[in-house]
């Protein structure tokens, strides 16, 4: 079952939270290429239930509402904050809660921010087997972002190409899913 949207979901454990930024700026900028709508949640939004929860059904409404918005998306825009050379904790915790087959087949751009370039490779080494393990269409093109790469909350020139190469790569996918979703229900 599809959503029809875009959903972004960031690992940020405070705010304001560059990550979240960088996650909402990517998935508008896929919405619009792709004509669908969307929306950014992030671990904070998942609320207090999230830490102590052993399984979907013991989170609040609230959060299984947006783990129902994650599963049921058209496409994922992943980012977290580099902790530790990896994704935060609880980030994890959020996809330890979900049935392996949940995220099958779905598109995903994966990014990540840091505190410098030294752990640039989170988003090949920590996330993309993460999403791999769920079977997910995993883009290519993950970006990762530091503090020096942003100007006023604005991506550098090197950052925004791939950020836009990611996302011809996601929406290619999208409206081909789309595509093949229609000439089945025909
Ligand atoms: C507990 C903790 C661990 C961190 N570990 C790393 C790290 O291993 N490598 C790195 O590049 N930055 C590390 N950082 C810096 C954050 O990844 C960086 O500031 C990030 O962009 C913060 O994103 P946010 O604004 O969304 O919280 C760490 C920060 C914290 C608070």
């Amino acid at each position: 079952m599809s959503n029809n949207l875009i959903v972004g979901f960031s690992g940020n454990l405070s705010r304001p939270s560059s990550t979240r930024r960088f996650v909402e700026s990517v998935t508008e900028s896929l919405g619009r290429q792709t004509g669908l709508g969307h929306e950014v949640f992030d671990v904070e939004d998942l609320g207090t239930s999230l830490a102590a929860a052993r399984s979907v059904t013991d989170l609040n409404p609230a959060a299984r509402k947006i783990i129902r918005t994650i599963i049921e998306a058209e496409a994922l825009v992943i980012g977290s904050p580099t902790y530790k050379g990896s994704y935060t904790g609880l980030f994890k915790h959020v996809f330890d809660l979900l049935d392996p087959a949940d995220l099958r087949g779905k598109p995903i751009i994966l990014t990540a921010t840091g505190g410098g370039d030294r752990h640039s490779l989170v988003v090949e080494h920590q996330l993309r087997p993460l999403f791999a393990f769920f079977e997910a269409f995993v883009l290519p093109t993950a970006i990762y972002a530091s503090g020096r790469d942003f100007t006023d909350g604005a991506p550098s020139p090197v950052i925004l190409g791939r950020v836009n190469q990611a996302i011809a790569e996601a929406s290619l996918l999208v409206k081909a899913r789309a595509a093949v979703t229609a000439i089945a229900a025909e």
